[in-house]
């Protein structure tokens, strides 16, 4: 459990040579683990996914400086079809699914790109209605025609049905009620349990995440401000004012005012 799968050291990504989305963060994530990684938009969690998998676009984009490791193996700037042949598996942010093929259309796809590399089939396209059985309904229509809720758990299914080494899920409860996110957590507590693969989830729904991960990182203008275990950072008083939507003191709730005010003047790296 505390071998680590992937390690990310003082890893900088920037856009059009000028913005300087990612700067420099360093991240580890054990094998079997399950890590957060929050923060506000902008601040460059899509960027960090993308630049694990090899989806950043192909154009006006670079990692100018650091690394990438998985399994003990430099995979920095790799494309995206040798991150998944070694069992990296993203659930993007955007462009889920793909809209004029079938839920079950969907699921082949998933099935025919799995990685061959890992042991065992964690979910197979004979088990997957049953393991996601409010997708059963929708098995013969466009995926196109899907709520956003059903469309993130098709995206969920299709990506375990690739039988990941490393999921990585990114705005997790995106379109989720509460109650289908608890849904969701839990099933991938219970999956990752039986099938032993390590999960890096992503969200501005701060507690979504770091109720599900062992260990969490807050990310602000691409640096990482504040790490630790996720129990932790639940009951930080900083994390949970800022990410978690709890008032500061008696009857005084937030102004927004504050919380600007309060990102203008804090220096948690300082
Ligand atoms: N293709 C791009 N070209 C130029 N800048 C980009 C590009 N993609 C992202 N950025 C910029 O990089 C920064 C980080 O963006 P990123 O999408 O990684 O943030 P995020 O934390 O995922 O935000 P959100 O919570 O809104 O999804 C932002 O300032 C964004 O405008
Ligand atoms: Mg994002």
């Amino acid at each position: 459990m505390s071998e680590s799968l992937l390690v990310i050291d003082q890893l900088e990504v920037v856009y059009g040579r000028v913005v300087r989305a990612v700067q420099g963060i360093s991240m580890r994530i054990p094998d079997g683990g399950t890590v957060a990684l929050v923060g506000l938009n902008g601040g460059g969690k899509t960027t960090t996914l993308r630049a694990i998998s090899g989806f950043l676009p192909s154009e006006n984009v670079a990692i100018t400086q650091g690394t990438v490791r998985f399994h003990d193996q430099d995979i920095t700037g790799l494309r995206a079809d040798q991150t998944a042949a070694l069992g990296i598996v993203i659930v993007p942010q955007l462009d889920k699914v793909f809209g004029t093929l079938t839920v079950q259309e969907n699921l082949e796809v998933g099935w025919r790109t799995r990685s061959r590399g890992q042991a065992r089939d964690s979910i197979t396209l004979s088990n997957v209605f049953d393991v996601f059985p409010m997708l059963a309904p929708h098995r013969e229509r466009l995926a196109i025609w899907l709520s956003g809720g059903e469309r993130q758990l098709l995206a969920i299914a299709a990506a375990l049905i690739k039988r990941p080494a490393l999921l990585l899920v990114d705005e997790m409860s995106l379109g989720l009620s509460p109650l289908l996110q608890r849904q969701v957590i839990h099933k991938l507590t219970e999956l990752k349990r039986e099938f032993g693969f390590s999960l890096l989830v992503v969200d501005q729904n701060a507690r979504a995440v770091l109720e599900l991960a062992d260990y969490g990182y807050i990310i602000e203008n691409g640096m990482i401000v504040r790490d630790g275990p996720a129990a932790e950072l639940l009951v930080n008083t900083e994390v949970q004012e800022f990410y978690l939507g709890r008032r500061s003191g008696e009857g005084a709730r937030q102004s927004y005012r504050d919380v600007k005010q309060y990102h203008r003047t804090r220096r948690w790296w300082g």
